[in-house]
């Protein structure tokens, strides 16, 4: 049998992305090992508790001077997935992880992103600037916000009538149904 492939899952907030990705893969060889938050009061904490998934807090500091970096080698982690993660992750981690570093942004990038460019607030800037249609993007991540080379793109058609709210729903119907498969893919791609 193929070795396991263990991955990280950073998170700042809610979490729906990281516990989506936790029950897809239960039972493959894709494991998730490791859920990480600079936010001690994230909601993705108590969902790694519900799921029994180890779970580690970090400090800026930490994620910058390279302490983070030694656990998930410890951890033996192959790939990090940020979902819903605020911070830019260190140009050391990059380099230890070129290509193994996937990102999803809640828009059609390279529009509605940048620092800044997350959660509601995208949803609002997509609204306010009428767009006729959003969708997501997930992208190997590099040193600069949402510019890695990107893995996938997914539409969805807006109307007059969608809010900042209804955006967002469409949003997370898309990542709940691709987010995971995208994953999937890429790295069966690189072991293949
Ligand atoms: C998602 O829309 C993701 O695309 C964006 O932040 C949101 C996180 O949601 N980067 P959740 O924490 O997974 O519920």
């Amino acid at each position: 049998m193929k070795p396991e492939i263990q991955l990280a899952v950073f998170a700042s907030g809610n979490g729906s992305n990281a516990q989506n990705l936790i029950t897809f893969f239960e039972g493959s060889r894709i494991k998730i090992a490791l859920i990480l938050s600079e936010n001690p009061n994230a909601r993705v904490l108590q969902r790694a508790t519900l799921f029994q998934v180890p779970s580690v807090i970090f400090s800026m500091s930490e994620l910058q001077n390279g302490q983070v970096l030694q656990q998930l080698k410890g951890y033996g982690i192959n790939y990090i997935v940020l979902a819903g993660f605020l911070k830019l992750i260190p140009a050391s981690m990059v380099q230890s992880y070129q290509q193994r570093i996937i990102n999803i942004h809640p828009a059609l990038l390279p529009k509605f992103g940048g620092k800044g460019m997350y959660g509601s607030n995208v949803h609002k800037a997509v609204f306010n600037a009428h767009e006729t249609e959003t969708g997501i993007t997930i992208h190997y991540v590099n040193e600069y916000y949402d510019k890695g080379a990107i893995i996938l793109q997914k539409q969805v058609a807006l109307t007059p009538d969608d809010t900042p709210e209804s955006i967002a729903a469409k949003i997370s119907e898309l990542e709940m149904k691709y987010f995971p498969e995208s994953i999937l893919q890429t790295i069966e791609k690189h072991n293949s």
